[in-house]
C-alpha cells in the first residue's frame, strides 16, 4: 500500500467567519501549495447557509479533498437567513450541501490520508458541548448558566443555536458523543488518527480564555481522554479564536482559528494561513504516549 510517495500536505484552518468582507478576502486568497493538499475546515465557516456553501464550494474546487466539521455558527438559525431550518434539520441540510460539493463531513466514512506522514485516519467530529466545563463552585448546569447571565458573558448560541428535536443542547451533545464514540471504537486500530472537532476536546485548552465562565459553551468532560483512547497523532480544533499549538499526554493539539478581523489584526502575523498537520512540521517530535 503506497503511503509516503503521494506528496502534498494535510493542512487545517477554522473560524473563517466569511460574513466579514476581510475574512471573505482571506478565503478567496487561500490556495493549496500542492495539488495533492487536503484541507481540514474545523467549523465556524459562516453564519448563513449560503456563506457556508460559498466558502466550502470555493475551497473544494482548489484542494484535492476538503474535510469539514461544523461549528456553532453553522448551526445558528440567524434572522434573515432564507434557510430557516433549526438544529438537526439544519445540520443535515448542510451535510447534504457538502455532499453535492464533494466535501467530507462527520456523517461520511472517515477518510485515510495516505500522503506524507500517513496513512492516518482523518476523523471530522461533531460533538457540541454540554456545560460540564463549569466554573469552580458552580455544581449544576443551572447555577453556572445563572452566573454567566449575572456577569453578562453569555454565548449567542443560547439564542440562535436551537437543539430541535432534542430538548436541549446538552442532550444533543450526549447523543453525538455516544454515536461518535461507537464509530471511533470500530475504526482500524492499526491507523493513528487526526481528530477534528470545532470545540476543544480537553478542558485544559480553555484555561487561556479571557472569560473562563465561557468554557461551558466550549466542550465536554466526556472527551477528556479521547486523544489517547482513539489513537490521535494530532487533534485539530478552533472555536476559541486563540490559535496555538499545545501538547497533552504527548499528543499535538492545534487550535487553527482565523477569528474575527479585530482579533487577527492584533496578532502581527499574516492572517488566513493554514496550519500544517501532516507531515508533522520540522522539530515536532513523534507522538510520545
Ligand atoms: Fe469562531
Ligand atoms: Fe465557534
Amino acid at each position: 500500500m503506497p503511503s509516503e510517495d503521494a506528496g502534498g500536505s494535510l493542512v487545517a484552518i477554522s473560524d473563517l467567519h466569511v460574513g466579514y468582507a476581510e475574512n471573505r478576502a482571506l478565503v478567496e486568497a487561500l490556495r493549496p501549495s500542492s495539488p495533492r493538499d487536503w484541507l481540514i475546515v474545523a467549523g465556524d465557516v459562516g453564519d448563513t447557509a449560503a456563506d457556508v456553501e460559498w466558502a466550502l464550494g470555493l475551497l473544494a474546487e482548489r484542494f484535492d479533498t476538503v474535510v469539514w466539521a461544523p461549528g456553532n455558527h453553522e448551526l445558528w438559525t440567524p434572522q434573515g437567513d432564507p434557510v430557516t431550518l433549526r438544529g438537526v434539520a439544519r445540520y443535515q441540510h448542510l451535510v447534504r450541501r457538502c455532499r453535492e460539493l464533494g466535501v467530507l463531513t462527520p456523517e461520511d466514512p472517515y477518510p485515510v490520508w495516505r500522503g506524507p506522514g500517513g496513512p492516518v485516519l482523518v476523523a471530522p467530529l461533531f460533538l457540541l458541548y454540554d456545560y460540564s466545563w463549569r466554573p469552580a463552585g458552580f455544581d449544576t448546569r443551572e447555577a453556572a448558566l445563572a452566573e454567566a447571565y449575572r456577569t453578562g458573558i453569555v454565548c449567542t448560541d443560547e439564542f440562535l443555536l436551537h437543539p430541535d428535536p432534542y430538548p436541549s443542547r446538552h442532550e444533543w451533545c450526549a447523543a453525538r458523543v455516544a454515536e461518535t464514540a461507537r464509530r471511533l471504537a470500530e475504526r482500524d486500530p492499526a491507523l493513528p488518527t487526526v481528530l477534528v472537532n470545532h470545540w476543544p476536546l480537553v478542558r485544559e485548552s480553555t484555561r487561556v480564555l479571557r472569560y473562563p465562565i465561557f468554557a461551558q459553551w466550549c466542550g465536554t468532560e466526556a472527551t477528556a481522554d479521547w486523544h489517547r483512547r482513539f489513537g490521535a497523532t494530532a487533534v485539530v480544533y478552533g472555536h476559541l479564536h486563540i490559535p496555538r499549538t499545545t501538547w497533552h499526554d504527548g499528543v499535538r493539539f492545534e487550535e487553527v482559528s482565523v477569528g474575527y478581523p479585530r482579533e487577527w489584526r492584533r496578532r502581527g502575523v499574516p492572517p488566513g494561513r493554514v496550519r500544517q498537520i501532516l507531515p508533522a512540521p520540522d522539530g515536532v517530535p513523534p507522538t510520545a504516549w
